[in-house]
C-alpha cells in the first residue's frame, strides 16, 4: 500500500488471502515518499519467496507501475478511492500502463481488493495443488451461496 489510509480497503485482500490459506505480508511503502525502500523491496521480493505483488494506491497511483518496473513478478494493482473523482484517477493511473510493463488492474475499492486476492489465488493455483483445491472450494461455495436467500418467500427456512 502507498499509505496507511489504504489499509481499511486492503484488509479485504488480506482476509481473503487468509481465508484461502495463502501466506502473505502487508506493508506500507509509498512510491513517492519512500522510493528507495520500494526499490529494495521489489528487487529482493523473489529471493524472499514472494510470488505476486499486490499494490494499492490512490490519486496519481504510480505504486503498481513502479513496482512492476522493478520486478518481473506479476503485479496486481488495486486502485483506491482516495480523495477525489471516486477513484477514476487511481484506476487510470494503473490500467493505462504504457506497453512493456504490465499491471493487472482490478476494480476500484473493496471489490477490487477482494478480487486481487482471488486472482492471486488463481495464478498460484496453476502450480500449487493445495491452493488450487482451496480456491475451487471457495468458488463452489460462492456458487451455492449466490442463490441462497434465507427469510425470503419460498425459501426452505422461511
Ligand atoms: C497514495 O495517496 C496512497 O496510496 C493513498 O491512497 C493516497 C493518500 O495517501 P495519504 O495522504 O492518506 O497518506 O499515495
Amino acid at each position: 500500500m502507498g499509505s496507511k489510509s489504504d489499509w481499511p480497503t486492503m484488509q479485504n485482500t488480506s482476509s481473503t488471502l487468509t481465508e484461502l490459506g495463502i501466506p502473505h505480508e502487508c506493508n506500507v511503502i509509498s512510491a513517492h515518499r519512500a522510493p528507495a525502500r520500494l526499490e529494495d523491496y521489489c528487487r529482493t521480493a523473489e529471493t524472499r519467496g514472494l510470488r505476486i505483488l499486490i499494490c494499492a494506491a490512490g490519486g496519481a497511483a504510480h505504486l503498481a507501475g513502479v513496482a512492476a518496473a522493478l520486478t518481473h513478478l506479476p503485479v496486481l494493482g488495486c486502485p483506491m478511492k482516495a480523495w477525489s473523482t471516486d477513484g477514476l484517477d487511481s484506476i487510470l493511473s494503473m490500467v493505462q500502463m504504457p506497453k512493456g510493463i504490465p499491471v493487472g488492474t482490478l476494480a476500484v475499492g473493496s471489490a477490487g481488493a477482494t478480487n486481487a486476492a482471488l486472482l492471486a489465488a488463481s495464478i498460484l493455483a496453476l502450480s500449487d495443488e493445495n491452493i488450487r483445491e482451496r480456491y475451487l472450494a471457495f468458488r463452489a461455495a460462492q456458487s451455492e451461496a449466490t442463490f441462497d436467500l434465507p427469510g425470503a418467500p419460498g425459501h426452505p427456512e422461511a
